[in-house]
This record gives C-alpha cells, sequence and structure tokens, in this order.
C-alpha cells in the first residue's frame, strides 16, 4: 500500500520519515518539483531503514506523478511557508496555484486517494484542493486541528507537569489566530482541566496555542515541520489503519454547526474512507459565538480564492 508526499520541504520529509519509520505504509513516494531534491530526502530516508530496522521502501521523484500511481493517500504539503511578519493569508495567491496543479495531477493517477492538505492558508487550500480535486469532500480534508490540539497539549502538560500522553483534548475553527480551544472538553486521565488549572493560566495557554505556529516563525524563521509532519501522518496512519480515530481536522461542512459550504476545523471520524462522520459537539453560546468568528475570518479569504477565478475553472 502506498502513500504519496507531495513536497519534499521540511513538513513533507518528516511526514515521509514518520510514515517510513513507523511502518505506516509499505511505499512512500516524495515527490517535489526541485530537481532531484525528492530523490535526496527519500534516499536518505531509505538508508535510516537498517538502523532504525523497518521495511518501508521511500522512493523520490522529481515532479513524475506516475510514480504516485494508486496512492491511498496523499499528503500535500507543497507551497511556501511562512516567513516572519507574513500571515498564513499572504500565501494565498501562489500557493493556490500549485495546490491546484498538484492536486489535479494527483487525481490523475490516484483517483481514489483520500486528500490530506496541509499547505497554508491551511483551511482555503484545503478548499482549493476540493474545488480542484472534484471528488466526494469525505475524500479532501485538512491537517491542523491535531498540530494545533498537540501545542495546547503540550503546553498544558508542561504546566500542569504531567504526561502530554494524558492530556485530551478538542479544538475547533480555522487554522489561524481564531482557532477555537476547548477548555470545556479538554481533560487530563479523565478530570476536567478547569479543575486542575486556574482560568488564568488556562486563558494564557489558549493565547499561546493560538499563535503556536507564529512562536515558531519567530524563533526559526521558517515555519514549523516535527510536528505539522507527525500530525500529517497520524492523519495517514488512522486512514491506512482504518482506525475510526477521532481528530480535529479541516473538514467540508454540509450545515454542521449551522454552517454550510465552508472548510472548517471540527471533530470527525477518520478511517479508510476519510472522513466517515463530522461529530457535532453541543457547544455553548460562547463557544458558538468564537466558532462563528472564525468562520467569518476563513469565509473571507476563501472568497478571495473564490474571486481570483483560476481554481474555479
Ligand atoms: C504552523 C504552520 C505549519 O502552524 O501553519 O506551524
Amino acid at each position: 500500500m502506498k502513500v504519496t508526499v507531495v513536497g519534499a520541504g521540511n513538513v513533507g520529509a518528516t511526514c515521509a520519515d514518520v510514515l517510513a519509520t513507523r511502518e505506516i505504509a509499505n511505499e512512500v513516494v516524495l515527490l517535489d518539483i526541485k530537481e532531484g531534491y525528492a530523490e535526496g530526502k527519500a534516499l536518505d530516508i531509505w538508508e535510516t531503514a537498517p538502523i532504525n530496522l523497518y521495511d518501508t521502501r521511500t522512493i523520490g521523484s522529481t515532479n513524475d506523478y506516475s510514480k504516485t500511481a494508486d496512492s491511498e493517500v496523499v499528503v500535500i504539503t507543497s507551497g511556501l511557508p511562512r516567513k516572519p511578519g507574513m500571515s498564513r493569508d499572504d500565501l494565498i495567491a501562489t500557493n493556490a496555484g500549485i495546490v491546484k496543479s498538484v492536486t489535479e495531477n494527483v487525481i490523475k493517477y490516484s483517483p481514489n486517494a483520500k486528500i490530506i492538505v496541509v499547505s497554508n492558508p491551511l483551511d482555503v487550500m484545503t478548499y482549493c484542493a476540493y474545488l480542484s480535486a472534484k471528488v466526494d469532500s469525505s475524500k479532501v480534508f485538512g491537517m491542523a486541528g491535531i498540530l494545533d490540539t498537540a501545542r495546547y497539549r503540550a503546553f498544558l502538560a508542561e504546566a500542569l507537569d504531567v504526561s502530554p500522553k494524558d492530556i485530551q483534548a478538542v479544538l475547533m475553527g480555522g487554522h489561524g489566530d481564531t482557532m477555537v480551544p476547548l477548555p470545556r472538553y479538554t481533560t487530563v486521565g479523565g478530570i476536567p482541566v478547569t479543575e486542575l488549572i486556574d482560568s488564568e493560566k488556562l486563558d494564557a495557554i489558549v493565547e499561546r496555542t493560538k499563535k503556536g505556529g507564529g512562536e515558531i516563525v519567530n524563533l526559526l524563521g521558517t515555519s514549523a515541520w516535527y510536528a505539522p509532519g507527525a500530525a500529517a501522518a497520524q492523519m495517514v496512519e488512522a486512514i491506512v489503519r482504518d482506525q475510526k480515530r477521532v481528530f480535529p481536522v479541516c473538514a467540508w461542512l454540509d450545515g454542521q454547526y449551522g454552517l454550510k459550504n465552508i472548510y472548517l476545523g471540527v471533530p470527525v471520524k477518520l478511517g479508510k474512507n476519510g472522513i466517515e462522520e463530522i461529530i457535532e459537539l453541543q457547544l455553548n453560546d460562547a463557544e458558538k459565538a468564537l466558532l462563528a468568528d472564525s468562520a467569518k475570518a476563513v469565509r473571507e479569504v476563501m472568497d478571495v480564492l473564490d474571486n481570483m477565478n483560476s481554481v474555479q475553472a
């Protein structure tokens, strides 16, 4: 069973490495537009197999999509990363063109693939891939919620001095400053987090989570890759192993949460068919208002894409 990762930059290569090391696929194809780049990264990853003791073959390709044929899952990481001072939305025009062309090539060779979009601005690039793929929305979705909740969980683990494994959380909305961490749905070993931390500290963690991507950009001068790559690989695993895991994922909404025709982060069940269910939480009024704000922010960028025409054709 084959999984393709398009884009051999930091996020794509990290994702491919996790997929290989954890034997999530038998074959991982890493594809990039830059001559020799994916081949080099793939070879380097493959050369870790005798050290890390795994069988997965990792193969590189310079823009030859025939090598990706019949992939069960394709992860799209292509596009420019954020530079300091740049919002995710600044990237829209360039990355939309890239994501459209990548998606068309992917679907040509793997018409049944589940497509996971990682490119930014995430929610709108997922929408762009959906328009370009022309397949059911259950097969095109975006990775953001696992990354954003991982940051939230890591910060909580640090603050409470507990294992990050024991922190469960849900986070909704767009992958941007309007994302909606949900303390009411956050537990530590089954204990509501609100019983373990005062509200001031929790608020600070929520705020830090919202800016978690920017915190890394400011430190490194470019976007994060270890956590985004691992998060995308976790989604691939849920699909290829039909785990039916419950994750926050950027999904096409068709009336859920009172929202329609929009890609937004919501809890879903992820299995071999892609998004098998969108789970509707009973949000309170304050949470609903935050989600509506986030949807509005995402909608504005979707409108920018719709008005560009290029993707609709
Ligand atoms: C981040 C980028 C990948 O959140 O969006 O780190």
